[in-house]
């Protein structure tokens, strides 16, 4: 596709057929791969089977594209996995406020997990720990053996840190961290078969006893961040200045820095994005749970994973923070049809690539919320999808789903009965329409 923007006004008022024809032309899919967006194909049971145990079938869930974001540059169109309504319209309206202060600008650590050994009865700590910090470039040379193909690309050991608990319910332990650069993998098998097979060699150097050996999912040296501007004057509304909205906008991240029952909330808007890209593309997301809200009280007080503040120009500064660890080769990635064709959409071709754009969906899923909460509150706009699903339940099919939405909006009655006497109506003053 020539001239390539994801700057696209009103794709939410398109037809579902014909927002597949421009992600297939934007992204050069193939006919197999539009088949598998629209569930038609893709994920079915028999690979289900092979994916877990007990399987008894699929579970399908709605595929969005979120439009307009501006990333290092690049114009990306982000595909997203998300049973909530409001999500895609949100985070896709937010993308287009920061794309007018230039987009985003995103960074991410190397990929290096943590994989832990717990080690008891140790004899002697100091005499322990000095053994391993010597040993350590054999450690590091040792895990590397089982490093498999991320090793042949260039990733492997890095480096070996130990830790002292003190004084737990079950006295003093040791922990050995091992940091492996995994490249473009999620990287837990690659990390959790290292530790198992260090643990004799870790027994032997310490003289104690490993017990659990398996990665962290406080990834925090595998983090990325997005950053970026939103002009004040594109935040004005019919009420409020956009300085003042920039205000309101500033004091609602202040509220969720200070607050850990508000940080919750804040947080679960900027994971709403989060998730939703890492489902697309197959990742974990419960890892990327785990890990965020871990990080979150990593100063030991929960706290918001964003700041905002006014910039010397009076615009809006937003950044969020946070560890990342997806992956683009094995696992859910490579088995759900739909995962591939998600990460051909955005081009692609690292994990750190993957990591910056989620990274920059979260902001943006971020401050939709917030501006929002900062505004008119959330429920004008929640209320419209909820219109749109009372609409449907009520039997409204095509164009007749907005007409019912918009007048059930205009009357200020968002029934259920409402929208089946409009639809009633509606049909009776079309006679010859299609019923
Ligand atoms: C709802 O899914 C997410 C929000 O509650 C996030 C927030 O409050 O910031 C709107």
């Amino acid at each position: 596709m020539a001239n390539k923007s994801s700057r696209i006004s009103g794709f939410y008022k398109r037809s579902l057929a014909d927002r597949v024809a421009f992600v297939a032309e934007w992204a050069g899919l193939t006919s197999a791969e539009q088949t598998i967006l629209s569930g038609a194909t893709g994920l079915d049971a028999a690979a289900a089977d092979n994916m877990i145990e007990n399987a008894v079938g699929v579970y399908a869930l709605p595929l969005g594209i979120a439009t307009n974001f501006l990333i290092n540059g690049a114009d990306v169109l982000v595909p997203m996995v998300v049973e909530e309504p409001s999500v895609l319209a949100a985070v896709s309206n937010a993308a287009r406020l920061f794309r007018e202060g230039g987009g985003f600008i995103t960074a991410s650590d190397e990929p290096i997990m943590i994989g832990q050994l717990q080690v008891l009865d140790v004899p002697d700590l100091d005499l322990a720990e000095r053994a391993l910090l010597d040993q350590t470039p054999r450690l590091l040379a040792l895990a590397d053996e089982v490093g498999g193909s991320i090793v042949k690309r260039g990733g492997g050991a890095r480096g070996l840190e130990v830790r002292r608990l003190n004084e737990t319910t079950v006295g003093t332990m040791l922990i050995v961290h091992l940091l492996m650069d995994v490249r473009d993998a999620m990287g837990a098998n690659a990390i959790n078969t290292a530790v198992e097979y260090l643990a004799p060699e870790i027994e032997a150097l310490t003289g104690g006893r490993v017990v659990l050996r398996i990665l962290s999912n406080l990834t925090d040296r595998r983090k990325a961040t997005a950053e970026g501007t939103i002009p004040a004057s594109a935040l004005a509304t019919e009420t409020l200045s956009g300085t003042q909205v920039v205000k309101t906008i500033v004091e609602a991240g202040a509220f969720a820095e200070a607050d850990p029952y508000r940080a919750a909330t804040h947080n679960k808007g900027i994971m709403n994005g989060i998730d939703a890209v890492a489902i697309a593309t197959g990742n974990d997301w419960r890892a990327l749970e785990a890990g965020a809200h871990a990080y979150a009280a990593r100063a030991g007080r929960y706290t918001s994973l964003s700041q905002w503040w006014q910039d010397d120009a009076g615009d809006l500064h937003g950044r969020l923070t946070l560890p990342l660890s997806v992956g683009i080769v094995g696992g859910a990635t490579r088995v759900h049809p739909a995962a591939g064709v998600a990460l051909k959409i955005m081009n692609i071709t690292s994990a750190g690539q993957l990591a910056q754009i989620i990274a920059a969906v979260g902001l943006a899923q971020n401050l939709a919320a917030i501006r929002a909460l900062a505004t008119e509150g959330i429920q004008r706009g929640h209320m419209r999808m909820h219109a749109r699903q009372i609409a449907v339940a009520a039997g409204a099919q095509g164009a007749e789903v907005a007409q019912v939405v918009e007048r059930m909006i205009a009357d200020g009655a968002i029934r259920a009965e409402h929208a089946g006497t409009l639809l009633q109506a509606l049909r009776q003053s079309l006679p010859n329409a299609e019923k």
